[in-house]
Order: C-alpha cells, then sequence, then structure tokens
C-alpha cells in the first residue's frame, strides 16, 4: 500500500512537550504533517508551568526539515483552547487534525480524594479536550474535513483503585467523542479515541523502570497516526494500543429479555431472569443513542 501522508495538513497536539504527545508530534511531522506542539509544561501532577518542552520537541523537529510551531496554553482553560488552534490558523492557516493529550495525574482513594484533586483532573482531561475540540471543530466544519483523536484510558474503561477522578475524566471523554462523531458526520469530521498503554512519567509512578523502558510511546504513534489520516473512515469508535497490540474495544448490549409492557412487571422477574438480562453473549453494539431507543421500540411494536 502507499504510505500514510500528512502533506498539506496541519496537526495539533496537546500535551505534545513529551510522552506520547511527543511521539504522535514526531511521527506526524515527519510524514509531512505542519504541527502545532501544545505543553504547558509543569510536574505530572499539574503544577507549575514550563515552555521548554514543547520547544525542544519544535526544535528535533526542525533539525530534521519538518515544520513545526510551539504553544505553551492551558488546555482547561476556554481562552487557553481557542490560542492554541488559532496557533494552527494564524501559522498555516487550517487545523485539519486534533490529538488531545494533554493530561495529569492526582491519585488517591475516593475518601482521601480532595474535591480540588478531582477538579483539576476533571478540568485538564475532560474540560481541555471539550475546549479544545470545540475550538477546532469550527474550523474543521468549515474545510469539511477533520479527524480529532481523544485519549482515555484503561482506568476509565475499566476501573482502577486510586484514579476515580481520572477515572471519571476518561469515561467522560468517551461519552464526549461518541457524540462528538454524530455531530461531525455530515462534515467530514471523525472523531475516536485510544486507550494507550506506555512507559511515561506519568507511568513511571506505578511501573518498573524496565517494564517503562520496554512499552515505548512510539509503540502507540502508528494507531494514533492512521487514526489521524485521509484514509482512516471510521469514527466514534476505541482503540487500545500499546507494546506492539493493537485492539478494539466496544461497548456492548446483550440481547436482554423483554417483558410484555402492558404486563406488570415486578422486581421479582428481573430477578428470575438476572441471568439473562446480564449475559452479553450474542450481544451488539448501537452506533447511536438513537438507535438504541429505536431497538426497544421496535420490540414493543410502537
Ligand atoms: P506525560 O506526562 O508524559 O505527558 C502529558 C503532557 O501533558 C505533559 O507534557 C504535560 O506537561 C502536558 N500537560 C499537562 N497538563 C496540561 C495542560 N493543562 N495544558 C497543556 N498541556 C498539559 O504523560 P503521557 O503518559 O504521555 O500521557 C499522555 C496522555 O495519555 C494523557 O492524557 C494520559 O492520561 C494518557 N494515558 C497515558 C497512559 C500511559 O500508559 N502512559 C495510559 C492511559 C492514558
Amino acid at each position: 500500500m502507499s504510505e500514510i501522508q500528512f502533506d498539506g495538513k496541519t496537526a495539533v497536539v496537546t500535551g505534545a512537550g513529551g510522552g506520547l504527545g511527543k511521539a504522535y508530534a514526531l511521527l506526524l511531522a515527519s510524514r509531512g504533517a505542519k504541527v502545532v506542539v501544545n505543553d504547558l509544561g509543569g510536574t505530572f501532577d499539574g503544577k507549575g508551568v514550563d515552555s521548554t518542552p514543547a520547544q525542544k520537541v519544535v526544535d528535533q523537529i526542525k533539525t530534521t526539515g519538518g515544520e513545526a510551531v510551539a504553544n505553551y496554553e492551558n488546555v482547561s482553560e476556554w481562552a487557553g483552547a481557542q490560542k492554541i488552534i488559532q496557533t494552527a490558523i494564524d501559522n498555516y492557516g487550517q487545523v485539519d487534525i486534533l490529538i488531545n493529550n494533554a493530561g495529569i495525574l492526582r491519585d488517591k482513594s475516593l475518601l482521601k480524594m480532595e474535591i480540588a484533586d478531582y477538579l483539576k483532573v476533571i478540568e485538564v482531561h475532560l474540560n481541555g479536550t471539550f475546549f479544545c475540540t470545540k475550538a477546532a471543530f469550527a474550523h474543521m466544519r468549515e474545510q469539511n474535513y477533520g479527524r480529532i483523536v481523544s485519549t482515555a484510558s484503561a482506568a476509565g474503561v475499566y476501573g482502577n483503585f486510586g484514579q476515580t477522578n481520572y477515572g471519571a475524566a476518561k469515561m467522560g471523554i468517551v461519552g464526549l467523542m461518541n457524540c462528538v462523531c454524530q455531530e461531525g458526520a455530515r462534515y467530514g469530521i471523525l472523531a475516536n479515541t485510544i486507550v494507550p498503554t506506555a512507559g511515561t512519567r506519568l507511568t513511571a509512578t506505578v511501573m518498573p523502570p524496565d517494564v517503562i523502558d520496554k512499552i515505548k510511546p512510539e509503540y502507540v504513534a502508528p494507531m494514533v497516526a492512521y487514526l489521524s489520516s485521509e484514509l482512516c473512515q471510521v469514527s466514534g469508535k476505541i482503540f487500545s494500543a500499546g507494546g506492539g497490540y493493537y485492539s478494539r474495544a466496544a461497548i456492548i448490549e446483550g440481547p436482554g429479555v423483554f417483558f410484555d409492557p402492558e404486563a406488570k412487571i415486578t422486581p421479582e422477574m428481573i430477578a428470575e431472569q438476572f441471568e439473562q438480562i446480564s449475559s452479553v453473549e450474542g450481544g451488539r453494539e448501537f452506533g447511536s443513542a438513537m438507535e438504541q431507543t429505536g431497538h426497544i421500540l421496535s420490540k414493543m411494536s410502537v
């Protein structure tokens, strides 16, 4: 097959000063994309600011003949998100690709979690993804083209001890992208979500150093690059990637049971049928909320 290239395309990668975002920015730039390298800098738990990481990635891209510009705004502020997207417009006239990747961690078990740490994590991940997506969407709609890749986590999709703030934000991003997928469809805007696994400063808090060295961000980058490309035609999907593993995760609804809605339905009837209600064997995905509602109504013969 012909090589996937990004000539003539502009990509915004948030949190691209290190870790996964850096790997995405380098790969896209090496294949012809003009890249806005956004990064606020600061610590893994979202303290302080530093323009060095984003600038270093831009310097690296330029050294190898690529084109990039740095931006140091905070994704979790609406004004900041608008400036990130405006940087793409001012420098390159368009924004074709948005990779929502910026992130922090503030892990604590539920009872120990400070409200401020809950809110901060929601602000950076969920609000940051909403703000950047909203700002980019306006331009993508004008262009009738866009690729948006946002970042969830296994902590949200499957759960993880001590990450109620992070898990809520990450699964919120899945819900956000499911809806952006619906709204973008008629404008050629595709929105997908990645569930990465990679050794970075975030995972260095929970993984041993030899594992961190092995599962490089560079393994996730090809999946994100594909989802960012013109070749990609899927939308509203969740993909796992890491350590050479690539897969799709999905929300599946089982065939369930249908009781006669005209009859009295009791909690005991639920208890009796609970095994069948719980089974996802022979289940299916729904492309939208309307499709799921339509399924229920069709069974009711409404
Ligand atoms: P990282 O800490 O190396 O990269 C995150 C970058 O985001 C940092 O450079 C940081 O300065 C930047 N950032 C933080 N807050 C920002 C803000 N408000 N505005 C702009 N930039 C900001 O961590 P990593 O692992 O590369 O994380 C990238 C994304 O992948 C995050 O969303 C993370 O939650 C997600 N993720 C990573 C996993 C992994 O295995 N590394 C697993 C699951 C999800």
